[in-house]
């Protein structure tokens, strides 16, 4: 295997188990692109193997902190330590994330599934000349009913790898139903966004349709296919309301609400736009749901995140009845619990009233969250009440 040094920096980091090398930290490098790599302090001693990209920003992404040999045997032992982390969710539903990425240390590849079918996301070069073993591993490991490679992510171009979206065996139907916690939600693997459905929030479903009282006005703002407002329908809220700007994701959230028998109402708008008319209507809410995607891929962006979610904080408080609660969340790893929980300080200083504090939320545990992986940590929100 070739070897390639990095500099004291990027050994500090390794060391404390980051499995990312900068290319700027590389000092000497042999290797091909997509190949696996030694790599090594500026001293000569051993910190990791990996696989190298120097087309990315990422240069190198450790597979092993130990000398190991990164052969099919090591892949399969990965895959079965991420699937044994998941087996709590046995019994609740049968739609999970089976791998995700750095967090279960297969950097790079994120593994869904979707009632017995696979949704592959191969987001680096390194698992491109892999994705013949992983799906051979994932047959008999699994045995799915099909698999559907959905590799589109944005980090790919930067890469530079182009989309790979097919099927890669069995079927893969245009919906494929999932169950959650009682719930049935329709999944398009094919066209949804991400790999179909925003599996990361299901523990937080749970909590936020476990404060929803019979009779409930909810108002679930970048709704996606329903699945906050839905759950919330199921357990008794009066009036549904699902906000999104997308048409598709909304056209399912209507199959959604008629698997599940509950009625409701769906709005395609820009939330932004919404919620700056909406306190000027008589539309008032028990519980409004503000989960937008990221608004920052990248750091520089964070305060621009900031002040979008301080302000859509606002408009939401605007619109409660007195005791409503409002969920707020932010998935972008560059926002933190303290960003958000500042922005919901000065959206209440806007409204002239106190917060309380009544959940605290993190990603799914099938979305692992890995303290020396900074960036596994990314979606977190409050549940609140404004007193
Ligand atoms: C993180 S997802 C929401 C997931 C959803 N809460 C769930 O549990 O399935 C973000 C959603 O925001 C929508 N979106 C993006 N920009 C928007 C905008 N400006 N206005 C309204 N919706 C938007 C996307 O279409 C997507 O469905």
């Amino acid at each position: 295997m070739k070897s390639i040094s990095v500099n004291r920096s990027a050994a500090d980091r390794l060391r404390a188990f980051h499995p990312w090398v900068y290319r700027t930290d590389i000092q000497a490098a042999e290797g091909d692109p997509g190949e696996l790599v030694s790599v090594h302090a500026p001293g000569g001693a051993f910190l990791g193997i990996g696989y190298y990209n120097p087309a990315s920003e990422i240069g190198i992404r450790i597979l092993s902190f130990s000398r190991t040999e990164i052969n099919r045997d090591f892949f399969r032992e990965r895959l079965l330590t991420a699937f044994r982390k998941r087996e709590f969710l046995a019994g609740t539903t049968d739609a999970c994330r089976l791998v995700h990425a750095e967090a279960d240390d297969l950097p790079g590849l994120v593994v869904d599934d979707y009632a017995g079918h696979l949704v592959l996301q191969l987001n680096t070069l390194g698992w491109e000349p892999l994705r013949n073993l992983l799906l051979e591993e994932l047959l008999e490991l699994r045995q799915p009913k099909g698999i559907y490679e959905k590799s589109d992510a944005a980090s790919r171009r930067r890469e530079g790898l182009a989309t790979v979206d097919g099927v890669l065996h069995g079927e893969i139907p245009g919906r494929i139903e999932i169950e959650e916690a009682g719930a049935r939600f329709l999944v398009n693997v094919r066209e949804g966004q991400k790999t179909g459905f925003f599996l990361d929030q299901r523990r937080n479903r749970e909590t936020v349709s476990s404060y929803v009282e019979a009779g409930f006005d909810v108002l679930d703002v970048f709704a996606h296919t329903g699945a906050f407002g839905i759950r919330a329908g199921l357990r008794g809220a009066g009036r549904v309301r699902l906000v999104d700007i997308s048409r598709e994701a909304l056209a399912l959230a209507r199959e959604n609400m008629a698997a599940n028998g509950v009625s409701g109402e769906t709005v395609r708008a820009d939330a932004f736009d919404y919620l700056a008319d909406a306190p000027g209507t008589r539309d008032r809410y028990d519980l409004v749901i503000l989960d937008p995607p990221p608004f920052a891929r990248v750091r520089k962006n964070a305060d621009g995140a900031l002040k979008g979610l301080r302000h859509l904080i606002a408009q939401s408080l605007r619109i409660l009845r007195p005791g409503g609660l409002l969920a707020a969340f932010s998935c972008s790893h560059h926002v933190s619990q303290d960003g958000l929980r500042l922005a919901l300080l000065e959206a209440a200083a806007d409204r002239g009233c106190r917060i309380e504090i009544l959940e605290h939320f993190f990603q799914d545990r099938d979305h692992p969250q890995i303290l020396n992986v900074p960036m596994s940590l990314y979606l977190k929100g409050f549940l609140v009440r404004p007193l």
